[in-house]
């Protein structure tokens, strides 16, 4: 369907099922930096949603999200400041002819500044008396967050202004970016530390300008562009004049600027950057025009989201057409299948794309392809090639014969099933089908796991292939000779690896719990679990009213945990594990346990913890004879100092000459052994 034809359909319905989609698609892009729309997808379902809001004013909506800009606002680590003056976004097109047409309709003769897109998160950094005292990133679009340490690592930011033009306030706005080599490379060290990827560095900017500790974002290397100032007095009656005087004053504004005179020259400008913009160190998705004289700026004014003096390009994302060959299926390590396109192998973006996901069932039926079409593949700001639809006149077209997918795992046979409100299948055969047990076993050893050294996921591939490993507990009756004779393995590799599967008989019981791989029992989860249930014996007759009495642990994962215990295979596994030496419960005396070790002693709590929570450090200290205190003065005895304690406290600590405890010095302090 066409984005601006009327449908017949109920509009209403789809006015709000579009206001609620782009809800939770800001909500993701913003707070959870893991987007699950394409820009593209993004904007096209805003324009629909302008359209028929449009169409039916009687349907407006002042919470709509046309109506405000998404909201990046975080859990209250940061001070929230109001924006001096609201932080809006701009209009957008990917199209040439509305660009023609935005440019035909201002006034006549107005010169226009063209910019690059850049592709990050914008930031307004405020100059007071000189000082850069605040950078505010768009929040709401009427509050930030104050990130300034976070920015002051970024070495081309200016830490003051001097001269005479520049009033007591000037605000400067530009954008925070990730450079591609620094993205990279940031995700090179997560892929080692097991850490989820960020899809572009777009996200990876954003995580990282919200991270707690500047000295990791030191270590990631954010840079910024500066493209827009604010403020009363300013020098120059014109945008571009501004931004000279900007860069002439040592802020970082980029060279890619041309004062336009003519539609054709402003075309020209997005012809040029649309392939000389791949060979940036940074990311960009489009170009940016702006009337230049800041009275017809002024005179054009604003809608609530957007100004009426600029506008946005955006470049369309890379894409072929191309034949898909096959679709294949692949099981996960736990056991979800996912159709994959095989391609004809097409070049895009520089690469050769011969592969790419197709998510599931619905995704397939939605694009409503089929082995043997010709399929769009696209590759966006989001660097995983993508199949967006298919060519018009397809071959499938006429088919009756409907898609469906496989019934039986690809890999063991079983018959698949669907969880009710889930989108995947999955093979049900989790001790028997290959890559699940494969999965359990890279799992099992990886580094916040067993962290078995030298054991990785292609020695596993190869000694499960030769029938040395069936499941976990074999892990722990490997014989040096077995691995050594391996190809690509030699002695001291062997040895090495044996020496890693001894030292995981130490790791402590929540770690080994974690490492069994029962669904949904991540890390932490894990670890609260652990605390309560001292011993593998405790856990195995738990109910699921004691497991839901845990924080953390819902109805679903107290299933999982019972049903595990209900597998017979799963027991005989736990046995050999136990027999082999595995810590199967806490050897840590409860930590809560009353004394009158802290008699006489006021504490204050400051931080983030990670063995208890606030509320149940201030217990143990309670329990142990100490008093808690909110604040520091000279009768404090120490401070228990979790991560991102509080500059003030820490200041005040220091001009009392307090002591900082450490969150393990605390519990060796109440427990010493
Ligand atoms: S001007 C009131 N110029 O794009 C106008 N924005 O989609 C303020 N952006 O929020 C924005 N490059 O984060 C402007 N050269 C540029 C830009 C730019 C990137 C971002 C900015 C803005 C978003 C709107």
């Amino acid at each position: 369907m066409d984005l601006f034809t009327s449908a017949t359909g109920n509009e209403y319905d789809e006015i709000l099922s579009l206001r609620r989609e782009l809800e939770e698609a800001n909500r993701l892009y913003y707070i959870a930096n893991a987007p699950t729309l394409s820009d593209r997808e993004f904007d096209e379902k805003m324009h629909r949603l302008i359209f028929l809001e449009n169409l039916h004013p009687e349907w407006a909506d002042s919470n709509s999200p046309t109506q405000h800009v998404g909201s990046d606002l975080g859990k209250k680590n940061f001070e929230q400041v109001n924006h001096k003056y609201p932080m809006l976004s701009l209009g957008n097109t990917y199209s040439e002819a509305e660009i023609r047409d935005w440019v035909r309709k201002l006034p006549e003769n107005v010169e226009i500044v063209c910019e690059l897109k850049y592709d990050g998160l914008s930031i307004s950094l405020w100059y007071e008396h000189g000082v850069l005292t605040k950078a505010l990133t768009r929040g709401d679009g009427l509050k930030g967050d104050n990130v300034i340490r976070n920015i002051l690592t970024i070495p081309s930011v200016p830490r003051r202004i001097e001269g005479e033009q520049w009033p007591d306030f000037v605000e400067l706005r530009g954008e925070v970016l990730l450079p591609w080599e620094n993205f990279e490379r940031l995700n090179r060290q997560r892929e080692a530390d097991e850490e989820p990827l960020f899809a572009n560095p777009r996200n990876a900017a954003s995580g990282t300008l919200k991270l707690q500790d500047p000295n990791e974002v030191a270590r990631r290397g954010l840079t910024c562009y500066l493209y827009y100032m604010l403020g009363d007095n300013l020098p120059g009656t014109t945008h571009s004049a501004r931004l000279e005087e900007a860069r002439k004053a040592g802020f970082p504004v980029s060279d890619a600027i041309r004062v336009c005179h003519s539609v054709e020259d402003v075309m020209s400008f997005i012809h040029y950057w649309d392939t000389e913009r791949k060979l940036l160190p940074v990311a960009t998705d489009g170009i940016v025009l702006k009337v230049n004289d800041l009275t017809t700026q002024q005179q054009l004014g604003y809608t609530a989201k957007t100004p009426r003096w600029a506008i946005a390009y955006k470049f369309p994302a890379e894409k072929q057409l191309t034949l898909l060959r096959k679709i294949t299926y692949q099981v996960g390590r736990t056991g979800v299948v996912t159709p994959v396109a095989n391609l004809e192998p097409v070049q895009l973006s520089g690469t050769v794309v011969q592969r790419a996901t197709l998510h599931n069932e619905d995704f397939v039926r939605q694009l409503g392809i089929r082995e043997g079409d010709r399929v769009w593949v696209e590759k966006g700001g989001e660097i995983i090639p993508k199949i967006t639809g298919k060519a018009e006149d397809s071959p499938t077209d006429a088919s009756p014969v409907p898609y469906s997918f496989i019934s039986v795992c690809p890999e063991c046979g079983t018959p698949l099933v669907r969880v009710p409100g889930e989108a995947a299948w999955r093979c049900p055969n989790e001790t028997g089908c290959p890559p699940q047990i494969q999965g359990k076993m890279i799992h099992f050893v990886s580094r916040k796991a067993m962290n078995i050294d030298g054991l990785g996921d292609e020695t596993i591939a190869l000694l499960y292939e030769q029938g040395l490993l069936h499941d976990i507990a074999d892990i722990y009756s490997l014989k040096l000779a077995d691995i050594a004779q391996q190809e690509r393995l030699g002695d001291k590799s062997a040895a090495n690896i044996l020496a890693g599967i001894e030292a995981s008989k130490k790791v402590p019981w929540h770690r080994v719990l974690f490492a069994l791989g029962i669904r949904m029992v991540g890390e932490t989860t894990a670890r609260k679990i652990a605390k309560r249930f001292l011993s593998i014996d405790t856990l195995q007759w738990a109910t699921i009213e004691q497991l839901t009495s845990i924080e953390d642990v819902g109805p679903q994962i107290a299933e999982n945990i019972v049903n595990y215990f209900l597998d017979e295979r799963n027991l005989s596994i736990l046995v050999r594990l136990r027999e082999a030496g595995v810590q199967m419960e806490s050897d840590q005396p409860d930590e809560t346990a009353a004394s009158d070790l802290l008699a006489g002693k006021t504490v204050v709590i400051s931080g983030v913890f990670s063995r208890h929570s606030r509320d149940e450090y201030k217990a143990i200290i309670e329990q142990n004879g100490g008093k808690n205190s909110g604040s520091v003065s000279r009768k404090t005895s120490f401070i228990l100092a979790g991560e991102n304690m509080g500059p003030e406290k820490r200041k005040k600590a220091e001009d009392f000459g307090v002591r900082l405890v450490t969150e393990d010095e605390f519990l060796e302090m109440i427990n010493p052994s």
